[in-house]
């Protein structure tokens, strides 16, 4: 083995050993697709007290230099023995961190003081990402701070437009896919990668930047909990957050300042759970029939259908602590945000009720002892009434293509909103009614009958100037709000050639 880089740390791939030097190494450039893996010199590890998180955990974060570190006033959360919460679902222990408490009320603030201080670090001046708003809005806040130094440009889909809350700053630019969903933004975002080499695709969970931030709640959290934590809960997506809380907790294991590894729990939702289902196979990697392809639901932030590429890692990270992975249904996490805001007064988003709809159903099952130490990461709250930003630009599926023209304002309307102007007007409803993606249609939601439904589609025909064949008009079409964006958004995109419509 090689020596540490800087005398801190060293980059390996997982697949060939490979090791590289100090930079941007998202996968090894031999393997295609493996990981380059962060290793810390545990020997040379002194946390501090520091008041800013990135200067007190500085020895287990990828940053070479203290001098790079930005404050970016994230972090230091709240940890509170909830016990309210904990009696009402039958667990003695159960331990918030708060991430609500974050400047953009989600955890993932703490990616975006990281990554630009990486980027700076690295002379990395211009990058691509795309966001379901979290990631994007905290990376935002941090960029905004770096007019002449950085760069962001970003990729979102349709209705994850409202996701994205800060005004418009100088140094980022918005690509909206109007018509299309955040998988087609996801895939547009490479394509311009692809085609737009000198801006760096910043990845990810294959971001070692990106997803070594996220392990600090955890880090914090064992600071403020007065017992050894023995699962760790979060909702997940990509589960880089996870990941490397798994890689935090064998840190501190190494560092001799726990004593066992927490066992982590991964939570998804029934509508986009693909990781539960390659785990509840017990396979190694996921594979088609554990893909989602058109990911809905109520946690927006989760809306990762395929996760194939990091299955494999987040699967040995809960196996090797005792974990597993978990499904939550839509009725359980309703019933766990409200339970949350009745025993803890706690407003939180439902990627982290997911978190407490898991540990009370684990609980009720025996699966979870009433005394077990249980962290919950409550990993964000919804912002609500928040700006965003106008997008410079419209990108259209054409072909296997895209093509991008700059936005119009007042013409540039996303298929979400057409859907709910038809729906509004067809069904005389307040015109500030608030609908989503997962607003009924039939029964319970707006409860339209047959009728109603005829005279629906009828106006989605007019709007969209497209046809609605009879059998089309099915439940699976129309049970939701976001099922009719979907089937609207079908009608109206150019599918790649000899794809059917
Ligand atoms: C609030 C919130 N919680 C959890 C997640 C899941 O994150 P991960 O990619 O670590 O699975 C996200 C991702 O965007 C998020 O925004
Ligand atoms: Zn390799």
């Amino acid at each position: 083995m090689g020596d540490w880089l800087g005398g801190k740390l060293r980059l390996t791939c997982v697949q060939c050993g490979r090791e590289f030097p100090w930079g941007f190494y998202p996968q090894c450039t031999v393997c295609a697709g493996a990981l380059v893996e962060i290793e810390y010199n545990l020997a040379r590890v002194r946390l501090t007290s520091s008041g800013c998180p990135m200067d007190r955990f500085f020895d287990l974060l990828p940053l070479m230099s203290r001098e790079s570190i930005i404050d970016g006033g994230d972090g230091n959360t709240p940890c509170f023995h909830a016990r309210e919460l904990g009696r009402a679902i039958g667990l003695d222990k159960v331990y918030i961190k708060d991430e609500t408490k974050q400047p953009t009320l989600t955890t993932k603030d703490r990616m975006g003081a990281l990554v630009v201080a990486v980027f700076r670090e690295l002379g990395i001046r211009q990058f691509v990402t795309s966001s379901t708003g979290n990631s994007c809005t905290s990376l935002a806040r941090i960029v905004s701070r770096y007019p002449d130094d950085i760069r962001m440009s970003i990729f979102v889909g349709d209705e994850f437009l409202q996701r994205l809350n800060w005004p418009n700053e100088p140094n980022i630019t918005v690509y909206w896919l109007k018509n299309g969903t955040f998988v087609d933004a996801h895939e547009a975002a490479r394509w311009f990668s692809q085609n737009h080499p000198e801006w760096v695709s910043e990845r990810g969970f294959f971001s070692f930047a990106k997803r070594e931030s996220l392990k600090t709640a955890y880090l914090e959290a064992v600071e403020q909990i007065p017992e050894p934590i023995e699962y760790y809960f979060q909702g997940i997506s990509s589960a880089m957050g996870l990941y490397s809380t798994f890689g935090a907790a064998q840190q501190l294991l190494g560092l001799g300042r726990i004593a066992r590894l927490p066992a982590m729990v991964g939570v998804q939702e029934e509508t986009c759970n693909p990781m539960v289902r390659a785990w509840e196979r017990g396979a190694e990697r996921m594979e088609e029939q554990d893909i989602i392809r058109r990911p809905h639901g109520l946690s927006k932030s989760t809306l990762r259908g395929d996760s194939r590429m990091v299955y494999p890692y987040v699967r040995r990270a809960m196996v090797e602590s005792g974990g597993f992975a978990v499904t939550a249904t839509q009725e359980e996490m309703r019933e766990a945000r409200e339970l949350v805001r009745q025993t803890e007064g706690l407003d939180i988003c439902y990627t982290s009720a997911m978190t407490v709809a898991a540990a009370r159903k684990l609980a009720q099952a025996g699966r979870l002892r009433r005394d077990a130490v249980i962290m919950l990461n409550i990993t964000g709250a919804d912002r609500v009434g928040q700006p965003s930003p106008m997008p410079h630009y419209i990108v259209e599926r054409d072909g296997s293509g895209w093509t991008v023209t700059p936005a119009d304002p007042v013409r540039d309307v996303g298929v979400m909103e057409r859907v709910r102007q038809v729906l509004v007007e067809q069904n005389r409803l307040p015109t500030d009614t608030r609908i989503d993606s997962e607003t009924r249609l039939v029964d319970g939601g707006l409860a339209l009958d047959s009728v109603g439904l005829l005279e629906f589609s009828l106006a989605l025909e007019r709007e969209f100037g497209c046809h609605i064949s009879e059998n089309e008009l099915t439940p699976q079409h129309f049970a939701t709000v976001g099922t009719v964006a979907d089937l609207m958004r079908s009608k109206i995109t150019r599918e790649p050639a000899g794809a059917p419509n």
